[in-house]
């Protein structure tokens, strides 16, 4: 298994991500995104949407605001001690802990003294909207972008006469106060979610366990995201939580973990939230959120399935998964480790490299046309690199895991064709400049 500091090393070197504020020596556990990194990103949140909207007839999507009424969050519980951790302090050293997190409760970990008793640490940022910071102004930083889903349900439903089950996606930041932050973007205090708020018809006498069959389907499919993607099944588990473990809206939840460097840790929540939050919203606002049911002519309450992801925990799954280091051979015929990143084409930042055997001013101009018409036609990220040697070129490209190169050399100024390279097999084929979009097409899906 790669190591962490692998991943941290090549995501910093090849511009995936960056410390913040590394210029002030950094502000702790909080990461920016560079230009391969916004890439991959994106890719994973634009595919996560087509498969999970644009290719389903039960979902439509939403994005809401970061900054909702503070009543939201009294209403949904987080305010309460169901979103708190109990935090204990070091007498000594004075770090701080999560009680529940440590091995022996009775010391600290960093040097061996005496802890404080635990106390609930609620893990909302809260802000002041406008300029008086007192009680009336507070807001809070939304902890889960489900939230917003929940108080749009009358909208959304009025707005597309939806018929149940149907679900509201929704990708965006949330924010907790977290009191243990690290390994890498795994735990951090400023996040990125991908959510669904599945709504089905509540569980009958006719039919006990729908909602629970509802919540085994969403985690099948869910994992087929994952392993559609490329990462092995063997790196996957599920694991149900305990009763102990709910959280305060839960009936039911699974994780899907995957298998870091440090171990298990979980990527993906799939819960059963009943009709918890629709019927706390209606309760506290005094406004119906329920849905009508044609057929039996009845009010009902929806229950909600949740598929709640977060997208730097994929996006770190992605990178450590595809990581490679492989004996590959070099131009004058020695080996040498090759590191390539074995990204599913979907997901790579730059899809296909454009590349002149050398500098040469006959080879150039070529290079330089066959880039323009593939960056323009054929819709990919695509990227223009003469720089060092061809086999430095390669590797560059294979380190960053971009899955087809385009070699433009001195044959191709008698015949009009081309190589492509392939990273993965490092095979080649010859193919004529007027096929070269369809054949890159052909190879990318
Ligand atoms: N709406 C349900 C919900 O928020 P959660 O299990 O607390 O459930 C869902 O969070 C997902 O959000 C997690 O599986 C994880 O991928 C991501 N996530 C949660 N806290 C995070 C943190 N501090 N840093 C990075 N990702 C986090």
């Amino acid at each position: 298994m790669t190591d962490l500091s692998t991943i941290v090393s090549l995501a910093k070197r090849r511009g995936f991500i960056f410390q913040s504020s590394e210029v002030y020596g950094g502000l702790a556990s909080t990461y920016d995104y560079g230009p391969l990194g916004v890439e991959l990103k994106n890719n994973v949140k634009a595919h996560w949407w087509r498969t999970f909207v644009h290719q389903r007839d039960d979902m439509v999507g939403l994005d809401a605001a970061i900054l909702m009424a503070p009543q939201v969050w009294v209403a949904s519980g987080h305010t309460s001690a169901g979103f708190a951790d109990p935090l204990v302090e070091c007498k000594a050293c004075h770090h701080r802990f999560r009680a529940d997190q440590l091995d022996d409760p009775s010391c600290c970990p960093n040097c061996g003294g005496d802890l404080t008793e635990p106390r609930m640490f609620n893990l909302m940022f809260k802000t002041f909207l406008g300029p008086v910071e007192d009680e009336a102004s507070n807001a809070y930083l939304r902890p889960e972008t489900a939230q917003g889903i929940f108080v749009n349900f009358q909208n959304v439903l009025n707005a597309t006469r939806r018929k149940l089950p149907f679900g509201i996606a929704q990708i965006g930041k949330a924010f907790r106060n977290e009191i243990t932050v690290g390994n890498f973007i795994f735990r951090t205090r400023e996040f990125e979610q991908m959510e669904i708020e599945y709504f089905i018809k509540p569980p009958s006498d006719a039919s006990p366990d729908s909602d629970m069959e509802c919540l085994e389907r969403w985690i099948d499919d869910c994992l087929r995201w994952y392993t559609g993607l490329g990462i092995s099944p063997d790196h996957l588990r599920k694991r149900w939580h305990e009763s102990r473990e709910l959280s305060h809206y839960s009936k039911a939840t699974c994780d899907i973990e995957y298998l870091f460097p440090w171990g298990w840790g979980e990527i993906q929540g799939i819960a059963n939230r009943t009709d918890y939050d629709l019927k706390a919203h209606s309760k506290a606002s005094g406004v119906t959120l329920n849905y009508f049911d044609e057929e039996t002519q009845e009010h009902t309450t929806p229950y909600v399935i949740e598929p709640s992801a977060g997208v730097d925990r994929a996006l770190l799954a992605f990178l450590i998964d595809a990581y490679h280091e492989e004996e590959a051979p070099t131009a004058d015929g020695k080996m040498e480790k090759r590191v390539v990143l074995k990204l599913h084409p979907a997901l790579a930042p730059i899809k296909v490299a454009v590349l002149p055997l050398s500098r040469n001013p006959r080879l150039v101009p070529k290079a330089r046309e066959v880039y323009s018409a593939v960056r323009n036609s054929a819709g990919f990220v695509c990227q223009y690199d003469d720089a060092q040697s061809i086999g430095r070129r390669y590797r560059r490209q294979d380190e960053v895991g971009t899955p087809l190169c385009v070699t433009i050399d001195f044959q191709t100024l008698d015949d009009n064709a081309v190589t492509i390279r392939e990273r993965d097999s490092m095979q080649q084929v010859r193919v004529p400049i007027s096929d070269l979009v369809p054949a890159l097409k052909e190879r990318l899906p």
